[in-house]
């Protein structure tokens, strides 16, 4: 079973991702680093050396081959992978794959997002608070189609890691 974890930057995909594989006994992978490691870059230099296109068609071969394998995983994605190729449909079409969406409200994502930009090359150029809740805003109203194609979507708007957890469970 792969449980799937997705929603925007700085969602708490990894951070409950950790949490769930350890309750669950299960491995974590986090695609990002996946990513990182097996091209031997970070995301950051990814973007900057080979560009986005790139970087998604990576993405795409690399989910494909973490799903093809029928370990037990809690996979935490990046925020952008359930928009690009048909990935939502591949984890939807895979019967050892169980989605969750992540979902927080935009001041919230933005508060987290503003002091960890840096790593992450579609917001680091945003230099006001302002700007990222509006450059958020209009992001996620194009992402939510694809996010809510996930079995489950769960709330976490104030919520506590270990109340997340209790829902996902
Ligand atoms: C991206 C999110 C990032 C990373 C890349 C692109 C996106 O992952 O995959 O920078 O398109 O939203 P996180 O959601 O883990 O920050």
């Amino acid at each position: 079973m792969i449980i799937i974890l997705l929603g925007y930057m700085g969602s708490g995909k990894s951070t409950l991702g950790k949490e769930l594989a350890t309750v669950l006994n299960y491995n974590f992978l986090d695609l990002d680093d996946y990513i990182s490691e097996k091209e031997n870059s970070s995301i950051s230099n990814l973007f900057k050396t080979k560009g986005e296109i790139y970087f998604r068609k990576k993405e795409t071969e690399y989910l494909k081959q973490i799903i093809d394998n029928s370990n037990n995983y809690v996979l935490s994605l990046g925020g952008g992978t359930p928009c690009y190729s048909e990935n939502m449909a591949l984890i939807n079409n895979s019967a050892n794959v169980v989605s969750f969406y992540l979902k927080l409200a935009i001041p919230l994502l933005s508060e987290r997002l503003f002091t960890a930009k840096e790593q992450r090359p579609l917001i680091s150029h945003i230099t006001s608070k302002e700007d990222m809740i509006e450059f958020i805003g209009k992001h996620l109203f194009e992402r939510i189609p694809y996010y809510s194609k996930a079995k489950y979507t769960i709330n976490t708007d104030n919520k506590s890691l270990k109340e997340v957890l209790e829902s996902i469970l």
